[in-house]
């Protein structure tokens, strides 16, 4: 029989691949400036200090770190990542209560895993990071946007959704949001924390730019406030260390954790021991933070020579400005097409993410989506002066 007759599974209905991907393949052309992706800078990853690392580590633990490891984690990490998280996101938790995995995206996969049954609702904001929106979407759930603004997602109108419509999850980036920059109130993390005991809604507590903040005083984190396990909290070093390493991690209230483990049994056995031990070997000498402080600081350079070049960019109606992360989210004004303009800009040397993928409904055509921790500030300056006569032309 014809392979073209291969019967597909019915979760893949409707889900056509990351939209982010496929824009990644028009920019292989030399000289593109992209303010498209979401990768840290490659002057940001810590390559000799992370050869360094893995040759002691091979040569004092090599026959352990090479042979099979644990599901639930290397535990010298599990150990480590628990001052780190009182430290970094204000909650305490025991080592037994984190679980290492293989980028926060797995976290994603799994609760929905241990959750999720086909037509279950989930809440997310309007608009989010597209890569847990398809993870949600595989599980056939049900997405329920419910707006942003300034302080993250609306909790009056959250609430209303929570009586309404019994959701299960709730996924939400509180800190310098992907594709927002923006950063969830005090306030609102509180009444968050509150709502998901008050009407059992599992909160997937996603934050992995919290570390990357150029202004503005740090949050405490939604789990901080919840005192009977209804938040589950994932974590990265994707965008501190390296995306490459994979190495990110959920904490959760046991039986969650558990369900979660049992998942990831049959996804990939563990996350890989070396990288495990490579980013608990950061931890444990002190490295991390002294890393992120220099890395911050060319990316506020970046992103403040971005804002600054938005202000005076034609076309541009309105903007965000992010205290940290890796994105600013710009409104074009009311009739101009973002994913449209792309492709003049794309012809010019110049790209960025149209905003309408962000959003569960589409819609939105006027907004897009900028890096700045990709490109250099000449970069940003050129390629913000190519946006500037492509959206002057169009507006
Ligand atoms: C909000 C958000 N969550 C999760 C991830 C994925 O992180 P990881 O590399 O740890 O899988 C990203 C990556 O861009 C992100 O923006």
């Amino acid at each position: 029989m014809n392979a073209e007759n291969i019967r597909f599974a019915s979760r893949f209905d409707g889900i056509s691949g990351s939209a982010i991907r496929e824009i990644f393949k028009l920019l292989a052309v030399p000289g593109m400036i992209s303010f498209a992706g979401g990768n840290p800078s490659v002057d940001a990853l810590p390559d000799a200090q992370c050869a360094e690392i893995a040759r002691e580590l091979l040569l004092d633990k090599g026959k352990i770190l090479l042979q099979y490891g644990a599901t639930e984690g290397y535990a010298p990490l599990r150990e480590s990542l628990v001052p780190y998280l009182k430290d970094r996101f204000s909650f305490t938790c025991r080592a037994d209560e984190v679980l290492p995995v293989t980028g926060s995206t797995q976290a994603m996969d799994l609760l929905c895993k241990a959750l999720i049954d086909p037509g279950d609702k989930v809440v997310v904001e309007n608009p989010t990071f597209l890569g847990n929106m398809q993870a949600i979407r595989l599980y056939q759930a049900q997405l329920l946007p419910v707006d942003s603004d300034e302080d993250g997602i609306k909790v009056d109108e959250l609430e209303e959704v929570f009586k309404s419509e019994h959701p299960k999850m709730l996924y939400i980036i509180p800190t310098f949001q992907n594709p927002t920059g923006r950063t969830l109130s005090l306030e609102r993390r509180k009444k968050i924390a509150q709502l998901a005991a008050q009407y059992g809604v599992v909160v997937a507590e996603d934050d992995p730019y919290r570390d990357l903040r150029y202004a503005g005083q740090e949050l405490p984190s939604i789990k901080s406030f919840d005192a009977e396990g209804w938040v589950a909290f994932m974590g990265s070093f994707s965008k501190v260390i390296s995306p490459g390493l994979r190495v990110g991690f959920l904490a959760a209230n046991a039986a969650l954790l558990r369900k979660c483990v049992i998942g990831k049994q049959s996804s990939d056995v563990h996350t890989a021991n070396l990288n495990q031990a490579i980013v608990d070997a950061y931890l444990r000498r002190g490295l991390l933070m002294p890393h992120v402080e220099r890395i911050c600081q060319s990316y506020a350079q970046q992103m403040n020579t971005m804002l600054g070049l938005l202000s005076k960019c034609g076309g541009v109606a309105r903007y965000t400005r992010p205290q940290g992360g890796l994105f600013i989210f710009a409104e074009l004004q009311e009739g101009m097409d973002a994913a449209k303009l792309l492709m003049n800009c794309v012809d010019k040397g110049v790209a960025y993410v149209p905003g309408t993928h962000f959003y569960a409904g589409g819609g939105h055509e006027n907004t897009f989506r900028l890096n700045f921790s990709m490109s250099t500030i000449e970069q940003i300056e050129r390629g913000m002066a190519l946006l500037n006569e492509v959206f002057s032309a169009n507006s």
